[in-house]
């Protein structure tokens, strides 16, 4: 959906993490088709490996498709990575940077996640910015600096591309953990990062904030009924075409 000049447009992306073989891709991605279309903008972050299965399986068609991760340097003797000129080569719509589980298990400090997002936009792809606390950093009152601080890097380095990221806020103690944040916790935390990037564009009003942390059917609409969530970024319930689509619908 094309959003008009002050709305964010909704989005739910499914992360799909180290998850998934070429068959089960298969079924996975029939079945979303089946279930679609939805109001939402809908994408999956895949493996790099799936890529190309998964790219012509999916264009042509509404649900768009992105990677979990990519390179900050263009090309050249970096072992293991993944450029964003390759991504985008695969149709690729969206990257993921600064997930949590890359930030903690990679050591990503802020500004290598600022510098994959400069580079995903240099390549035409929409990057996924994720920040979000601890359980530690929120027991002991740091949500706001710590989200503010990882998002700062990123509003920094892009200066006036900064409109076209995508942020995705996600608490650190709700990934994959069955605890989500509530509906007014998400919110009051995604009214700080739209007040942060206010200060930094004019048009903050149309940055799609994501919510994510244990998204499931039965919470998605509570959360994305907040006035700045704007969909979500689905890990766990992504792998299942049936709480996916709803999750989706949830946001339409
Ligand atoms: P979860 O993961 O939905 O399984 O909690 C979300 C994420 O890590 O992107």
């Amino acid at each position: 959906m094309q959003a008009s000049a002050g709305t964010p447009v909704k989005r739910v992306i499914g992360n799909w993490k180290m998850n998934g073989d070429r068959v089960a891709n298969t079924d996975l991605l029939a079945e979303l088709k089946k279930a679609g279309p939805w109001v939402a903008e809908v994408a999956v972050c895949v493996p790099f490996p799936y890529l190309g299965d998964v790219a012509l399986s999916l264009q042509g068609g509404r649900i768009a498709w992105g990677a979990q991760d990519c390179s900050a340097h263009e090309s050249g003797a970096y072992t293991g990575e993944v450029s964003a000129a390759m991504l985008a080569e695969f149709g690729c719509r969206y990257v993921l940077v600064g997930h949590s589980e890359r930030r903690a298990g990679h050591g990503e400090s802020d500004q290598l996640v600022a510098d994959k997002a400069k580079r995903a936009l240099a390549h035409g792809l929409t990057p996924v910015v994720c920040v979000g606390e601890t359980l530690e950093q929120r027991d002991a009152g740091q949500t706001e600096e710590v989200v503010k601080r990882q998002l700062s890097a990123v509003i920094h380095t892009l200066g006036p591309c900064i409109p076209q990221i995508v942020v995705a806020y996600e608490p650190v103690w709700a990934i994959g953990t069955g605890r989500t944040a509530t509906p007014e916790q998400a919110q009051a935390v995604h009214q700080r990062l739209r007040q942060q990037l206010h200060a930094a564009t004019d048009k903050a009003a149309r940055i799609s904030l994501l919510y994510g942390g244990s998204v499931k059917p039965d919470n998605a609409v509570e959360l994305f009924a907040q006035p700045d969530i704007d969909g979500g970024l689905i890990g766990g319930a992504s792998l299942k075409a049936a709480d996916f689509a709803a999750i989706c619908r949830a946001a339409d």
